[in-house]
């Protein structure tokens, strides 16, 4: 498919080399702290209910997927980084039910209409194809089924380190007109300045 925006690109990340070794494991713990009010959100805004089924794209060491197992839906959580599963595996042994795998947000190894919500969480700035990746995500949603993302508001996204990580007030608007170009309808901007600033979008 051959889309177009205007705005500023979603993936301003896409050449990050990835995280692995020791640098990737200190990254796989960190990860493990904070990110239950992106988690809460998560759950909150795509409607996620008791029994559906969920696939968390970029999972990391899994807080979200753990949380959603909890509420008693299922999930398949999948990163590229196997550093990012063994954390999770580890973290998580005591949870039943959790299904980790190996694979990228352009080639999700997830059946055809499994899921009936696919996020994506602090990832689609990482993401090296969005096209790709929407196509994957519309494969693997049944009719019907809901996309979210969400993202940390940064102010710029030439800036260094990790003041660059996340999306300006403009990347979601830029994602949102990519997301309608795939074929999502009801595609929403969200702004959620409490309490910490995320950026979402949520397409349907
Ligand atoms: C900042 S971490 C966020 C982890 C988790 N979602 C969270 O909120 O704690 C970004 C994650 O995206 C993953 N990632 C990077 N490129 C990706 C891609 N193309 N597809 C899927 N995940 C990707 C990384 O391996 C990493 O685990």
């Amino acid at each position: 498919m051959n889309t177009h925006h205007a705005g500023p690109i979603p993936n301003h990340h896409a050449d990050h080399p990835g995280f692995s070794g020791f640098g990737g494991l200190l990254a796989a713990v960190g990860f493990l702290s904070g990110r239950d009010n992106a988690a809460k959100m998560a759950i909150d805004l795509s409607g996620l209910q008791p029994g559906e089924r969920l696939v968390d794209v970029g999972c990391g060491p899994g807080v979200a997927a753990r949380r959603v197992r909890a509420l008693g839906a299922e999930v398949i959580g999948v990163d590229p980084a196997s550093v990012m599963l063994r954390v999770a595996r580890l973290r998580w042994r005591s949870s039943s039910g959790l299904d980790w795998r190996l694979g990228t947000a352009e080639s999700l190894p997830v059946d055809d209409g499994w899921a009936h919500v696919v996020w994506s969480l602090a990832t689609v700035h990482h993401w090296a194809d969005i096209d790709r990746a929407l196509a994957e995500a519309r494969r693997v949603l049944a009719p019907g089924g809901r996309l979210l993302v969400i993202e940390r508001r940064i102010d710029d996204m030439n800036a260094s380190g990790t003041a660059s990580h996340g999306w300006t007030v403009e990347q979601p608007e830029s994602f949102a007109e990519l997301c309608r170009q795939h074929g999502f309808n009801n595609v929403a901007v969200g702004t959620h300045p409490e309490p910490t600033a995320l950026l979402s979008v949520l397409a349907q």
